[in-house]
Parts: structure tokens; C-alpha cells; sequence
């Protein structure tokens, strides 16, 4: 049986995946309206994976006896200042997941619970490479500058990239 603050904690974290799907959604959709492709198709994956985030959080609350609970979400913003607001503003994003991620290990590790310890770590694995990824993009984009054939080619090879990998 789920310890009921481990419970909570991890009703927080769907909270918290289900609302970064709807943040990079947001993100996907006004890239695709202002001529950012590959940029969108990218925010599109990494939407539907923080979906993922999320439903692998619903199965292991529901199939370790606590009830997993699905929050009302907040409207993201539909205006984004550009390639680096955006990206600016994922690192930043993905920074919070972090944190609120190490602060579910940590309540593991001080309830005694090594099942949802274990589990965590898939999470904790998953958040090295989603911001090694998002910092690598901003840092090709302070590269780029405002050079518009540089801004192209960035957008086009998001097209191909993935958000990170997934240990699917
Ligand atoms: Fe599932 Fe990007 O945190």
C-alpha cells in the first residue's frame, strides 16, 4: 500500500507532467503558426513524451494501491518571444522538474519506500537528458545569433531531433 504523503507527492508529479504537455503544446502550436516547422514538430514530441511522464505516473499510483488523481490544468501562454523564448523558457520549465522530482526521491528515501525510490530514478535519468538537451539548444542558438540562414538550418534539424530518449 502507497504511504498517503508518498501519494500525494506523486499526484503532484502527474500534476506537474500534465501540465509541462500542455506547456510544450502551447509552445508547438505557435511555432507552427509562425513558420517554425521543424521547431514545432519537435514541441509536438516532446508534448506527447511529458504525456507519457505523466500516464507511467497513473499506472504506478493506481497498480500500488493509492488512486491516481487527474488535476485541472492552467492555461499556458499562446504568445512566445521567439526560437530562444521559447527554449529559454522549456530550460527553465525543466529546471522546476527537476527539483520536483529530487524533492519526491528525497521523501522516499525519509518514508522508507525503495519501490517508488526505484521507480523514481527512470524520472531522475530522464531529466539529465532533457536539460543537457535544452541547454545544448541554447547554446547553438547564442551561436546563431540573429543570423537568419543559421536560424533556418537550427529549425530544420529540429525537425529530426528527438526530445530525449526515453528508456521506452
Ligand atoms: Fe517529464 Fe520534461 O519532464
Amino acid at each position: 500500500m502507497l504511504d498517503k504523503q508518498i501519494e500525494a507527492a506523486l499526484n503532484a508529479q502527474i500534476e506537474m507532467e500534465a501540465q509541462s504537455s500542455h506547456f510544450y503544446l502551447a509552445m508547438a502550436t505557435w511555432a507552427e503558426t509562425n513558420g517554425l516547422n521543424g521547431t514545432s514538430a519537435f514541441l509536438y514530441r516532446h508534448s506527447d513524451e511529458e504525456r507519457e511522464h505523466m500516464l507511467k505516473l497513473v499506472h504506478f499510483v493506481n497498480e500500488r494501491g493509492g488512486t491516481a488523481r487527474i488535476p485541472a490544468l492552467s492555461a499556458p501562454a499562446a504568445e512566445f518571444d521567439g526560437l530562444k523564448g521559447i527554449f529559454t523558457k522549456l530550460l527553465e520549465h525543466e529546471t522546476k522538474v527537476t527539483a520536483s522530482i529530487n524533492e519526491v526521491v528525497d521523501l522516499c528515501l525519509s518514508r522508507k519506500d525503495y519501490t517508488t525510490h526505484n521507480f523514481m530514478q527512470w524520472y531522475v535519468a530522464e531529466q539529465i537528458e532533457e536539460e543537457a538537451l535544452a541547454r545544448t539548444i541554447m547554446d547553438k542558438l547564442a551561436m546563431i545569433g540573429s543570423d537568419s540562414a543559421g536560424l533556418y538550418l537550427f529549425d530544420r534539424d529540429l525537425e529530426m531531433l528527438e526530445p530525449a530518449e526515453d528508456g521506452k
